[in-house]
């Protein structure tokens, strides 16, 4: 069988192909399923299309073979554009950081079972895999049986894979929630895994902090990321609900240094220091858990803290350059710290004012703690009284949250400048472990397992 035709006949992720067609009430169309009226791959139509995506020779072979999720996989990279999914560690934290995010928080229905969640991360895993590969979800978006709903809702059909990046992370909650152990977890969360303590000012909204679980959907493409999340909430549907989502534009933080530096929404360049996403030697030092630090199901993984922060946009216009400047210690045109010429000048941290968000920030002022910064911005129309519901969507990944964004956001919170023109109003706090490191693996063995 060649393997246009054993794509048609792929049993789609999760679902019993029998089962679908017996419980779905939808009329049948004229065209009778796998009759060729599917659409190509994502990957085939800009492969064929030879839209500005470059393909070797391999990367076109794997252009016709590699199109649903249950076909084999090209080889990691073989095609342009891809993020390896597959890895010692997850992808999305050290890779270079995409143009935009999807993240979503989740919470665990109250009907579902510890089966029903391992049933559905195994899911997941397959459909991450193959939307980070550029390939449609099961039986795709229009190729399944007439009669059921597609595995694969469709929008992103004729897209690259965009360096999709799909990362999970498990919350405070999933190992006790209310003093309940409802999945028999409780002994396997990690001491580092804290709920995080209020800051000084705080005004954190419940219902945009916390969650279960998280993903985080990052991709050069909007739809691409968006299709991402809306899938894998399709696939969870009665063992997850959406508690609360964020999308962002305009990374805010750059892990490529060589890249130029993005900048926020404050107009100031944003990750001019920053942990590479290449520098092996502080990604070991102050992102990835070591072996023997916590349970074994996180070594390889890496904490990530994530905080909506609300920016005063309006008052922060009204600023005089002069004092913008001062509350972050760098110019704002060329991004030098101040006393210093170049952006990547090295900073005297003494010619900046003591109160100034970089002074106070820098490891030097912090017995060399660093955080790998990973955020977006945000802007979530106005609020009502005409104000721009806008800001910075903070996602920050270590090694170890109480060493590393606790007492840092302990020191900003009580002195930094930035304050009086921003306000962090969601929170949450996950568990990232270590990669998938091959097909047939899945989210979360080591921690069922
Ligand atoms: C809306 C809120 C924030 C804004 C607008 C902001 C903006 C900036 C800017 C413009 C820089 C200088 C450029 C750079 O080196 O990246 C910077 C640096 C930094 N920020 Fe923030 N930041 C915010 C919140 C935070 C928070 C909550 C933390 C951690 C708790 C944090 C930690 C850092 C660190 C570690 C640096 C690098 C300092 C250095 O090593 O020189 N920032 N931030």
């Amino acid at each position: 069988m060649d393997a246009e035709n054993e794509q048609q006949t792929g049993t789609p992720a999760g679902t019993d192909a029998s089962t679908t067609a017996a419980s779905t009430t939808a009329a049948a169309t004229d065209a009778p399923a796998g009759s060729g009226r599917g659409p190509l791959s994502r990957r085939a139509v800009i492969g064929w299309a030879g839209a500005g995506v470059a393909l070797g020779a391999a990367g076109v072979g794997s252009v016709a073979a590699a199109t649903r999720q249950d076909d084999p996989a090209p080889a990691p990279a073989a095609v342009g554009g891809d993020i390896p999914f597959y890895g010692e560690h997850q992808s999305g934290i050290a890779t270079p950081v995409q143009d935009r995010l999807h993240f979503a928080s989740f919470d665990i229905s109250a009907n579902a079972t510890r089966e029903s969640l391992v049933k559905m991360l195994k899911e997941w895993t397959k459909a991450a895999a193959a939307m980070t590969g550029g390939r449609e979800i099961g039986t795709g978006a229009a190729s399944g049986l007439p009669e059921a709903p597609p595995d694969d809702t469709g929008e992103a059909l004729g897209l690259p894979a965009s360096r999709l990046t799909l990362t999970i992370g498990f919350g405070p909650t999933l190992f006790e929630k209310d003093g309940v152990d409802r999945f028999g977890l409780k002994a396997k969360r990690p001491e580092a895994l804290i709920d995080l303590p209020k800051f000084k000012g705080d005004n954190l909204d419940p219902a945009r902090s916390g969650g279960d679980l998280c993903i985080q959907a990052c991709a050069d493409d909007p739809q691409v990321a968006v299709h991402a999340i809306r899938n894998l909430a399709r696939i969870g549907m009665g063992t997850v609900n959406i508690r609360w989502s964020q999308l962002g534009f305009g990374k805010t933080s750059s892990t490529t240094p060589d890249a130029q530096t993005p900048r926020n929404m404050m107009g100031f360049k944003d990750g001019t220091h920053n942990i590479a996403g290449t520098d092996t030697a502080k990604l070991a030092e102050h992102v990835w858990v070591a072996p023997g630090e916590g349970p074994e199901w996180m070594t390889g993984g890496s904490y990530l803290v994530a905080r909506r922060i609300r920016m005063h946009i309006e008052t922060w216009d009204r600023t005089p350059l002069k004092e913008q400047e001062d509350i972050f210690g760098r110019t704002k045109g060329e991004g030098a710290p101040y006393g210093k010429q170049k952006e990547h000048d090295a900073p005297d941290l003494k010619a900046m004012p003591e109160d100034s968000h970089v002074r106070l920030a820098h490891p030097d002022s912090n017995n060399g703690l660093m955080i790998l910064r990973r955020g977006f911005s945000f802007t979530d129309g106005t609020d009502g009284l005409g104000r721009l519901d806008a800001g910075l969507f903070f996602l920050a990944y270590q090694r170890d949250s109480r060493k590393a964004f606790v007492p840092l956001q302990q020191r900003l919170a009580g002195s930094d400048a930035l304050n009086e023109y921003i306000q962090h109003v969601g929170s949450a706090h996950f568990a990232c472990p270590a990669g998938v490191r091959k097909p047939g693996e899945w989210w979360g063995q080591a921690l069922f397992g």
